[in-house]
């Protein structure tokens, strides 16, 4: 079989700030869902990628993936567009619908990550490859990490409850690979369970399906705030130099 990609690309980037959908941002002066669509294209492993525009924007996503065909590093990778829904899970799922029978391992990338190195993405595909049904990029967390207690009102004092040993917490990111059928089963489990869900492996886990992790990469981080787009720049421009 072979290996898709499937590139959620439809949230809007509110902790971004105004402006138009996160993907379609500019970095470098190129919209942040090319810089994706070719790091993930460039490994070798890769045959398919399905990138899910913004729900009204698959016309408009196609027009200017067309705009900034592949480079030949990429070989025959075919790219396909689809519509992506409300939330992250449903926008995955809508992936996950459009891959041809042939692909049996799928690896899930954030288009919010551009810069991932291709090592990472063919570390996580050959480890799937290798019989892993589902792997997961991950680096140590710098920050200690609090739990807080729930439903505490807006405005209030966050009351800890935990503090969570550091040494044993990772911070998780993209591409994470899964073979085809352990993620589509997760996926139908969980559309419509109203919770929104930011971690495909996490629905594994929900199903008992055991989940590694790999190393991740300083430069595989997710551009979430304003300052994560200062950082992206400067990473660029080292690239370039
Ligand atoms: N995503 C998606 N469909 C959604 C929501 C998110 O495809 N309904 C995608 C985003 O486009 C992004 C990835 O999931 O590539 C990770 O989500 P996140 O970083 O949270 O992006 P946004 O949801 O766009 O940002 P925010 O939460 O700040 O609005
Ligand atoms: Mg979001």
């Amino acid at each position: 079989g072979r290996t898709a990609v499937v590139i959620p690309a439809a949230g809007r980037g509110v902790r971004l700030g105004r402006g138009a959908p996160k993907a379609l941002r500019p970095l470098g002066g190129t919209p942040m869902l090319v810089h994706a669509v070719r790091a993930v294209a460039r490994a070798r492993t890769v045959s398919l990628v399905v990138v899910v525009a913004p729900p009204d924007g698959a016309a408009a996503v196609r027009t200017l993936l067309d705009e900034h065909p592949l480079p030949d590093s990429a070989g025959a990778t075919e790219v396909v567009v689809v519509p992506g829904g409300e939330t992250r899970q449903e926008s995955v799922a809508r992936g996950l619908a459009a891959l041809t029978d042939d692909i049996d391992v799928v690896l899930v990338h954030d288009a919010a990550r551009p810069l991932v190195p291709v090592e990472t993405v063919e570390a996580v595909a050959a480890a799937v490859r290798d019989g892993a049904p589902a792997v997961v990029p991950a680096l140590p967390v710098a920050d200690t990490v609090k739990r807080i207690a729930p439903d505490v009102p807006a405005g209030e004092p966050e009351p800890v409850v935990a503090t969570p040993e550091r040494s044993l917490l990772r911070a998780v990111q993209t591409p994470q690979g899964f073979d085809r059928a352990t993620l589509v089963a997760a996926h139908e489990r969980a559309a419509g369970d109203g919770s929104d869900a930011t971690d495909d492996a996490g629905l594994v886990e929900r199903m008992g399906v055991p989940v590694v992790l790999v190393p991740g990469h300083e430069e595989a981080f997710k551009v979430t705030r304003p300052l994560d787009l200062v950082l992206a720049e400067a990473v660029l421009a080292r690239r370039r130099a």
